[in-house]
């Protein structure tokens, strides 16, 4: 296997906060180790339309705190195709990068397994969606910054909610996976989380409402993780309004609110651990593995592994919620 000398750098799908301490640490961690660093602009578009950047250390000065990401973001329809994944090789050849490090969801690191197989290039993804969604990590980049946001709006909601004794949905994003509903739920007081995982089980809004939730309390606030498996917010308040008009119930789509803001000190650790171990794991010769963190120990974990096997919520999380909301 030929040395690796240039490392190349993307961010791809939804951006997530602590990309930029991501992007910052793999730079930094690079160039410590003799590398030379580029920089590709909005994900793997960038590959595909050849849009490169020297990155120096000063280049990651003062991003640490700051969300999004200053390489950019996209989802490339074009590098689905072999087609375009050809392009993107031949400019990376071009450019002289021989390795890269991918930062992104699911999508993005599907993108990279494909990519890497194909062409034998070594690739090292980090997981950066706020969703948490990936496999072999507790948690992934921006995913406690995004449910520190939902906190901070539900706690605003709850003033309102409360003076007129009204029932609001909340919808959080999530991308069928409701992590960000159930631990937002918990962080928040809230009444319930409605989540993908269980809605072809339990009809979770009639439950509720059988259960009688609002006995002790003048409002109710459910957090709704946005999946065509729950419906959403606007799918549960319309079904109130037909089979429980007694309830004042109104809606809050947080939207994308959710992906932006400055870092929290968990992620920003999180993420520059990571992207340390994304360098390191490359000068061993790893590739076609995501870094994880499981229980405080760096895990390297196949792509295959992050992407396919599920990551499952604690149900036992949803007890939770319903005991501390009595
Ligand atoms: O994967 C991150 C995420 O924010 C999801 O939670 C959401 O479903 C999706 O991206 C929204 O994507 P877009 O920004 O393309 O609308």
């Amino acid at each position: 296997m030929a040395r690796i000398k240039c490392i190349g750098i993307l961010t791809s799908g939804g951006d997530a906060p602590a990309m930029n301490a991501a992007i910052r640490a793999v730079t930094r961690t690079a160039i410590y180790n003799g590398f030379t660093v580029k920089g590709i602009m909005r994900g793997y578009r960038g590959l595909i339309s050849g849009e490169f950047i020297d990155m120096k250390t000063q280049t990651v000065s003062n991003i640490i705190q700051h969300g999004g990401t200053i390489l950019k973001t996209a989802r490339s329809a074009e590098f689905k195709t072999p087609e375009g994944r050809a392009i993107a090789y031949e400019n990376m050849r071009k450019e002289g990068i021989d390795a890269l490090v991918v930062i992104g969801g699911d999508g993005s690191l599907s993108g990279a397994r494909i990519f890497a197989e194909e062409f034998d290039i070594p690739i090292v993804g980090l997981p950066g969606t706020i969703d948490n969604d990936l496999y072999g990590t507790d948690t992934t980049i921006g995913y406690d910054t995004a449910l520190n946001t939902i906190m901070e709006c539900v706690d605003k909601l709850r003033d309102t909610a409360s003076s007129h004794e009204r029932l609001f949905f909340v919808e959080v994003m999530g991308r069928n996976a409701g992590f960000l509903a159930l631990n937002g739920a918990i962080a928040t007081g809230s009444e319930a989380a409605i989540i993908p995982e269980i809605a072809t089980e339990v009809d979770q809004l009639g439950e509720l409402i059988a259960n009688g939730f609002r006995k002790s309390k003048n409002s109710s606030i459910v957090l709704v993780a946005e999946s065509p498996l729950t419906g959403g917010a606007m799918a549960m308040a319309e079904r109130v309004k037909k089979e429980f008009p007694q309830f004042d119930s109104r809606v809050t789509i947080l939207g994308h609110i959710q992906r932006g803001g400055s870092p929290t000190a968990s992620d920003r650790i999180l993420a520059s651990r990571m992207g340390e171990a994304a360098v390191n794991a490359l000068l061993e010769g790893q590739r076609n593995v995501m870094v994880g963190i499981e229980n405080d120990v760096i895990k390297l974990v196949p792509f295959i592994q992050a992407i396919r096997k599920n990551k499952t919520v604690d149900r036992a999380l949803l007890n939770t919620v319903k005991i501390l909301s009595i």
